[in-house]
């Protein structure tokens, strides 16, 4: 026999038992989604390289260190896709469904980083993405805020905590950076390896260091928000007016600057206490030059992306994932008119209830293996036919999960019987 074949570190499958647990969340957040107007959009797991090298930027970690990435049978440097909104943008400019209008946009999908697998962190991981188009103004941000926390709380989660930060504009950035670099230079014999690698290309991603070392320097560095140009400024400063206005709490977190390049203005994490060191769940920010850097017509936007698996944990956490299944019918048959017959009951039953589960017995056995087979298939109600009931044109009904007894039924009576079940 040859070798067991494993499975891809970090690419977990997710099985059936918990993939009613991710049904479940989804379809909350997919109702609140549409609640605000939100139209689903999907694109392909796969891009050519490029487009992630030219928007999340070529000195994130993302792009220099985590993309899955190959060439093609037509030497076309491919990657797969590390995140969504680089391909929502793609799309939305080869179509032109950006020019002229507003777009309220979500996704869900597998995304792919070569990241050190741990709990919380997998190299195939899932993200709900949501990206507003043309809102240039603070409101969107704060309907978005209102958004994903409306989803928290449609799923009952422990409270999570809101950060925010303002990247100010490209200009104000620039400015930003050249002080920190210049600080943080003033300090490099106190820096990390890590901290030195990223002086010179991206010194923002400092600020995120978690080495304790580093903490009192970075604590006492330059802050964006001192930074910011007026219209940033003026920004942030009505987005939080709106969230104190709506009793939203919040921390300003200076330290706040993402993993991914494109951001500009407001950004924004939801973090939790209760998932260890992977604590944020949802994050996002404006990139209001990134439509036209791609070659599109200058578009504000605005996005985030929530971490299913990290969320889908939280559900869990809070002991309220189950969502109730719907009731089985399991179908005994016994005998070869029976067997025959089941294929016809089942497919009646299917015509009749199409939310239900109606599972028959396949693989033959006895009356007392097929019970058996529906108690352990988290039956209802069994159906039991048997050469007798054939003959006599009944069928047998047995309640699973009650203390009813079982009863023979006229088979023309059947449905009937079913609904008072139900
Ligand atoms: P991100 O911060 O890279 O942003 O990812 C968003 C969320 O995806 C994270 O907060 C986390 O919950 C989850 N996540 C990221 N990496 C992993 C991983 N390796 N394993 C499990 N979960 C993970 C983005 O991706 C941006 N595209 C968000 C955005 C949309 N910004 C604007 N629009």
């Amino acid at each position: 026999m040859s070798d067991q074949i494993k499975s891809v570190r970090g690419m977990p499958a997710i099985l059936p038992g918990e993939v009613k647990k991710w049904q479940f969340v989804e379809a909350v957040a997919k109702n609140v989604l549409h609640a605000y107007s939100y139209n689903e959009i999907r694109t392909p797991v796969v891009e050519r390289s490029e487009l992630f090298q030219r928007t999340i930027g070529e000195n994130t970690d993302i792009v220099a260190k985590e993309m899955y990435t190959f060439i093609d049978r037509n030497d076309q440097s491919l990657s797969l896709r590390p995140e969504a909104t680089a391909g929502i943008i793609r799309a939305g400019i080869d179509q032109g469904f950006f020019y002229n209008q507003t777009q309220k946009l979500w996704s869900i999908g597998p995304m792919y980083r070569y990241e050190r697998p741990q709990k919380g962190r997998y190299r195939q991981f899932h993200q709900i993405n949501m990206e507003a188009f043309g809102f240039p103004g603070p409101d969107i941000d704060f309907e978005m805020i209102l958004l994903t926390g409306r989803i928290w709380k449609a799923l009952n989660l422990s409270p999570l905590q809101l950060e925010l930060n303002s990247l100010g504009s490209p200009e104000s950035r620039k400015e930003y950076k050249r002080q920190l670099q210049d600080y943080f230079h003033d300090h490099q014999k106190e820096l990390d390896e890590d901290s030195l690698r990223r002086l010179d290309r991206n010194p923002l991603r400092i600020l995120d260091s978690k080495n304790p070392d580093l903490q009192e320097i970075i604590e006492s560095a330059p802050k964006m928000v001192d930074f910011l140009d007026q219209e940033s400024n003026e920004h942030f400063e009505e987005l939080m007016a709106m969230l104190q206005d709506h009793a939203i709490e919040y921390s300003l977190n200076t330290r706040l600057v993402r993993g991914l390049d494109y951001y500009t203005r407001t950004v924004f994490e939801w973090t939790t206490d209760q998932l260890g060191a992977q604590a944020t769940v949802c994050g996002g920010g404006r990139y209001d030059a990134l439509v036209a850097e791609l070659g599109g017509k200058p578009t504000s936007a605005i996005g985030c992306a929530i971490g299913l698996e990290r969320l889908i944990e939280l559900v869990d956490v809070s002991g309220q994932n189950e969502q109730n299944n719907p009731s089985k019918i399991y179908i005994v048959a016994v005998g070869s008119k029976a067997e025959g017959e089941r294929f016809l009951l089942a497919e009646e039953l299917r015509d009749a209830y199409p939310n239900l589960s109606i599972e028959m017995n396949l693989n033959g056995g006895h009356f007392k293996q097929q019970f058996k087979r529906a108690d352990k298939a988290g039956a209802d109600i069994a159906l039991i036919l048997g050469d007798d009931e054939i003959s006599k044109q009944t069928v047998g009904v047995k309640p699973m999960r009650s203390e009813g007894h079982q009863e023979t039924v006229d088979r023309k009576e059947l449905l009937s019987i079913i609904d008072q079940f139900l």
